[in-house]
């Protein structure tokens, strides 16, 4: 059972998690969050779900998570100034607040691995999936999904990339209450600095991405192109480098070939 009243304590923002829904089950909290716009509608709401029964990953994927061991939960943005221009970079403040936040508590190395994974010592342990409603060219409502394995110890399924927990890595249970207040308040600060300093995003997620530099083999569906991963571009698009050719990709599965 997650204690609001200890998650409330450590919470420390303006905005993000003041709402906050708590509910036993969903559908998936990205799929509520994005399409009941007259039942969330404020900016910064958080619906914390203890099990989804169609939680969505990226490319299609689903996610599942061991009833109330983890955190499974979406942050909705729908202050316009925060939608106007390279909302991808919000991806990077989400996936660097997960990050921090691991290493603050729990002094366990994190890397980033594009566009949203945050691993430990090499196997996933947290994903991010964007979601958005449109009007036109214009985007109402924002919903940042985060997946975040935190005491489930064992994983049954066939997987993408390895995935790992806090609790497995560190051997000890994790008081959820206190990661989720930590995660949203260095994301309130990220995304402030998404709008003052967005170079400042962007370098601190390049400085925690391992795979930079390295030869890297790209998948899409059946589509894979190799290269080497040259940079992020200012929107957060991967940019490969195959002989003196350069290639912005803006989805898929990267590996590092060695
Ligand atoms: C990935 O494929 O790595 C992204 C996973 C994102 C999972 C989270 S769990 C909370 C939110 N609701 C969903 O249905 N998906 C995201």
């Amino acid at each position: 059972m997650f204690d609001i009243e200890k998650f409330d304590i450590k919470l420390d923002t303006e905005q993000i998690g003041r709402d906050f829904v708590y509910a036993e089950e969903v559908t998936s909290t990205n799929e509520l969050l994005l399409n009941e716009k007259n039942l969330y509608k404020h900016h910064g709401t958080i619906l914390l779900a203890e099990f989804q029964s169609a939680g969505k990953g990226r490319l299609n994927r689903t996610w599942l998570s061991t009833q109330e061991m983890n955190l499974t939960f979406s942050i909705l943005i729908s202050d316009p100034k925060f939608l106007k221009k390279r909302i991808n970079i919000l991806n990077f403040a989400a996936a660097l607040a997960v990050s921090m936040s691991i290493e603050n508590l729990f002094q366990l190395k994190t890397d980033l691995k594009w566009p949203n994974d945050v691993l430990i010592a090499n196997k996933k342990v947290a994903g991010i999936l964007l979601g958005s409603v449109s009007s036109g060219s214009r985007i109402d409502r924002l919903v940042i999904g985060i997946g975040l394995n935190v005491n489930q110890i064992s994983f049954q399924g066939k997987f993408n990339y390895e995935p790992t927990s806090i609790k497995k890595e560190l051997r000890q249970n994790i008081e959820r209450e206190k990661l989720l207040a930590e995660i949203l308040n260095s994301f309130e600060d990220l995304m402030e600095k998404s709008l003052t300093n967005p170079k400042f995003i962007l370098d601190e997620w390049r400085a925690k991405c391992g795979s930079i530099g390295s030869r890297i083999r790209i998948s899409e569906n059946e589509k894979t192109r190799q290269g080497i991963f040259e940079d992020i571009n200012d929107e957060g698009f991967l940019i490969l480098k195959s002989g003196d050719n350069l290639e912005t990709i803006h989805f898929g599965d990267v590996s590092i070939i060695v």
